[in-house]
């Protein structure tokens, strides 16, 4: 036998041993996971369970007990010295990217795509395994979506807006640029639409290339250039139709609304969230309540704006402009809990840096939360909002294994959510 010829058999032979499936091979797969909880948050019933057992296999919560038998094979872990927790679910974020590196990109669009994917990861290390991303400029947030749904990249679970849906001149068109940058941009590339026909055609366009929720913008905003914070920017029948055509689609829809008229409208026209919720007036409130619409109030986000943001360039009229809403938001936010009004968490990081999405927990409870209510907000009430109830947001037989756990304990600290020791998505460990 020449010398080629031995490397070829060599070759083979590692390839054939390769090939043999891995129980065969003696290297048997741990059959399931076991994880061991000392104590465990019930989101469902709000209470704490001591000493839990969760059996998780594929990827699944297979059984949740005091006592489940560890068979051969199965792979313990001891977290018994932890809180254990669902995974965290952040319902305002835009993930592909974040103001701080923004102003270092030339070209934000197209520079964002490319380091978009950084994002999820920080926030799936800090434990939140399930978010909405409610407008990225771009398709770039539903093509991260779509690269973590088939495991190319990892990441928690997306459903992204795509383009946020706003009125010529709104919080959505870049306002104060020049007009050459605002209509430089092909109407394929932009969520801009006016008029009922209009804004029905732009839901059908982003449903058509992948949104899983529709956000559109029912007023002013704060880090854009128009002089109101809240006047409305689409009429009744604009919010009627894109509501109506989102829901024919099956899309829920979250409204960017800070002004109190807004907010009245959007509720109306029955929209699933009102994001912000900044200037809501009491009427607004019994309406959310009445109509079971969904509060995401990012009570956090203005003291980084108010501290960081003079840096990043923002003018005196935007800082002018958060200045007015950001606390008189927290005082609504505690009002319309208090009210009843149903609060899923939303922190708008990408706003402030993605990981930091936990900073939002102490301000909930400094403005009228329990940790326990905090928390729920962040995961059965989200799971409601984003329509995943049968899959996230607790700890249950038949939902995904996606589970976080922390040292100290969150309902007497609820700071201790900015540490999460431990973190698993679908059954797979991201955190030790
Ligand atoms: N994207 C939002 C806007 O520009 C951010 C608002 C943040 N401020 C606040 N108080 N929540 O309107």
């Amino acid at each position: 036998m020449n010398n080629r010829f031995k490397r070829f058999l060599f070759c083979i032979s590692i390839t054939a041993i390769l090939m043999i499936p891995a129980d065969i091979a003696g290297q048997d797969r741990p059959v399931g996971t076991l994880i061991k909880a000392g104590r465990m948050i019930d989101t469902v019933s709000g209470r704490v369970l001591k000493n839990r057992m969760i059996l998780i296999e594929d990827g699944m919560i297979k059984a949740v007990g005091s006592k489940i038998t560890v068979t051969d094979g199965i792979r313990v872990i001891d977290l018994s010295d932890s809180t254990v927790l669902p995974g965290l679910i952040d319902c305002h974020t835009h993930i592909t990217g974040q103001s701080a590196d923004n102003r270092r990109l030339r070209n934000p669009w197209i520079d964002n795509s490319v380091i978009a994917h950084i994002y999820p990861m920080r926030t799936l290390k800090a434990g939140f395994t399930s978010v909405r991303s409610l407008g990225e400029g771009s398709f770039a947030g539903i093509s991260l979506m779509r690269a973590i749904d088939s495991g190319i990249i990892e990441g928690p679970r997306i459903q992204a807006a795509g383009y946020y849906i706003g009125a010529t001149g709104s919080h959505g068109d870049r306002v104060g640029g020049s007009p050459w940058e605002t209509t430089n941009r092909p109407p394929e590339m932009s969520g801009i639409a006016d008029g009922v026909d209009e804004v029905r055609k732009k839901v059908r366009y982003l449903v058509k290339h992948g949104a899983r929720v529709i956000k559109f913008g029912a007023s002013a905003g704060v880090l854009s250039g128009e002089d109101s914070v809240s006047a409305p920017q689409y009429t009744q029948e604009e919010m009627n139709a894109i509501v109506d055509e989102a829901h024919m689609w099956e899309r829920r829809v979250a409204a960017h609304a800070h002004g109190s008229e807004a907010i009245k409208m959007a509720v109306k026209a029955g929209v699933d969230s009102i994001e912000h919720g900044s200037l809501i007036d009491d009427e607004g409130i019994a309406m959310m309540k009445r109509a079971g619409t969904y509060l995401v109030a990012d009570v956090y986000v203005s003291d980084y704006i108010l501290t960081e943001y003079a840096r990043f360039g923002a003018s005196e009229k935007i800082l002018a402009k958060e200045r007015l809403v950001g606390r008189a938001q927290r005082e609504n936010f505690k009002k319309a809990h208090k009210a009843g009004v149903k609060i899923a968490f939303g922190s708008d990081a990408g706003v402030y840096p993605h990981g930091l999405n936990a900073r939002q927990f102490p301000f909930m409870v400094k403005w009228g939360m329990t940790p326990m209510q905090a928390i729920q907000a962040a995961t059965v009430n989200a799971a409601d909002l984003m329509h995943w109830s049968d899959k996230i947001g607790s700890i249950e037989k038949g939902k995904y294994a996606d589970i976080i756990a922390v040292k100290e304990d969150p309902l007497k600290n609820v700071k201790a959510l900015e540490k999460v020791s431990f973190v698993m998505k679908s059954g797979k460990v991201f955190k030790e």
